[in-house]
């Protein structure tokens, strides 16, 4: 008799837009501005994209949606039509009755009430807001056109939609002050919002920031600041009744990202749209980067249209589980750690992890470790010293 293969399941789905109405200095993401005319041909290869996917792999995988993440670039701008066909897509090729988490990311700059709407129509139901910071002139300096009262009049008409609603903040912009970083603290915390994202700013090479900088017209703050700014970041989320439950991430009970947590405990995702990476449990995808050529790719039935692929050797798994593990505060399970290192290797990282507890880097309650708030600002000495 033959046996009935069991079928893995893919429960995670990325959508890439690629579209922004600006370009922030800071930024490293795959976007472009002033690129309108290509929006139709972009979503129609987005919509071929999913089509041949799921087509494809019909028999590899059983499509239990759970979550969805519209990235960007700003999905925001997705014009609505095309979007409800997005949509239809997406229910006409996977199963979505058990979705639990879709979300869209958000520019508060020009969103009105009806994208609420037609959001919430569709299925979305979490927001995540990208406000970086309450000062429109720190923010305008970095090319980021973004008034305060866009922000306020945003955050005033979203609950009526939405009970889900994250912000995105972004720690040690140039400008940014003891008193303006607080001041945006203490308004967010008043929001009806659930979760709050805090990045460190990260310098990303051959952006405009980073040639600002290498300039001198712009100067960054040294690591003390940082690490002053966040622990008092921490500390007000937490008293303010947002668990940190990974180095950037902050909920109120229960609304921790499904989402991102499936990125940081390896579970496969799939990735639609330019640029977009996936998982299968072994391999990493990445989708071509060039938009023109992304959009052949679609037309011609998928050739070439991964511009990168790898299987992860033992040591690169090792890494990985790592760096996604110690930045959680579930933290990794050592046993597990373990199984991946024989011998003097073994010795070594057990005797390191010592060394970094007596340091007070990192915490191991239990046989599960993580990162200390000294060990979160020495990440990667911690991670070049365990492996
Ligand atoms: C793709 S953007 C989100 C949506 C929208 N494009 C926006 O900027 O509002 C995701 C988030 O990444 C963060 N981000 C972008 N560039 C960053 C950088 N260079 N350093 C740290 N965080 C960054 C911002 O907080 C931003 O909200
Ligand atoms: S709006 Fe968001 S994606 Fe667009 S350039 Fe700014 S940070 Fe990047």
């Amino acid at each position: 008799m033959r046996q009935k293969l069991r079928l893995k399941k893919l429960k995670h789905i990325y959508i890439h837009w690629p579209f922004c109405k600006n370009k922030c200095l800071y930024c490293d993401f795959i976007s472009f501005k002033n690129h309108e005319e290509f929006v139709k041909d972009y979503h129609d290869a987005l919509c071929k994209q999913i089509k041949l996917f799921a087509e494809n792999n019909k028999d590899k995988w059983k499509f239990e949606i759970e979550t969805i993440f519209f990235g960007g670039g700003t999905p925001s701008l997705y014009p609505l039509d095309l979007l409800k066909d997005l949509f239809s897509v997406l229910n006409s090729n996977f199963n979505l009755e058990d979705v639990k988490e879709v979300t869209i990311e958000v520019n508060p700059v020009s969103v009105i009430k009806e994208h609420l709407k037609t959001w919430k129509n569709l299925g979305i139901n979490r927001l995540s807001i990208g406000v970086q910071i309450l000062d429109e002139i720190i923010l305008q300096k970095l090319n980021r056109i973004q008034p305060d009262q866009d922000v306020f009049n945003l955050v005033k008409i979203v609950p009526d939609y939405f009970e889900n609603i994250s912000v995105d903040l972004i720690l040690g912009l140039p400008g940014t002050t003891l008193s303006k970083w607080s001041n945006t603290l203490k308004k967010i915390v008043l929001w009806p919002i659930k979760h709050i994202s805090v990045y460190f700013l990260t310098t990303y090479d051959k952006t405009p920031l980073f040639y600002k900088v290498k300039n001198k017209d712009i100067t960054l703050f040294d690591e003390n600041d940082l690490i002053s700014f966040y622990e008092l970041t921490v500390d007000f989320l937490k008293d303010n009744g947002f668990e940190q439950y990974e180095i950037s991430n902050f909920a109120k009970p229960g609304f921790e990202s499904i989402h991102n947590k499936a990125y940081w405990d390896r579970k496969p995702y799939q990735g639609f749209g330019l640029s977009a990476s996936s998982f299968d449990g072994k391999f990493r995808f990445v989708n071509e980067k060039n938009l023109l050529r992304f959009i052949k790719c679609c037309n011609q039935k998928y050739e070439k249209l991964y511009c990168y692929q790898e299987k992860l050797s033992k040591d690169e798994e090792f890494l990985e589980r790592l760096m996604l593990g110690l930045r959680q505060k579930k933290g990794i399970d050592l046993h597990r750690m373990l199984y991946f290192l024989k011998g003097e290797k073994k010795n070594k990282f057990l005797n390191v992890l010592i060394d970094l507890e007596k340091r007070s880097l990192i915490h191991n309650r239990g046989g599960k470790i993580y990162l200390t708030l000294k060990g979160i600002m020495l990440e990667n000495e911690v991670i070049l010293k365990l492996i």
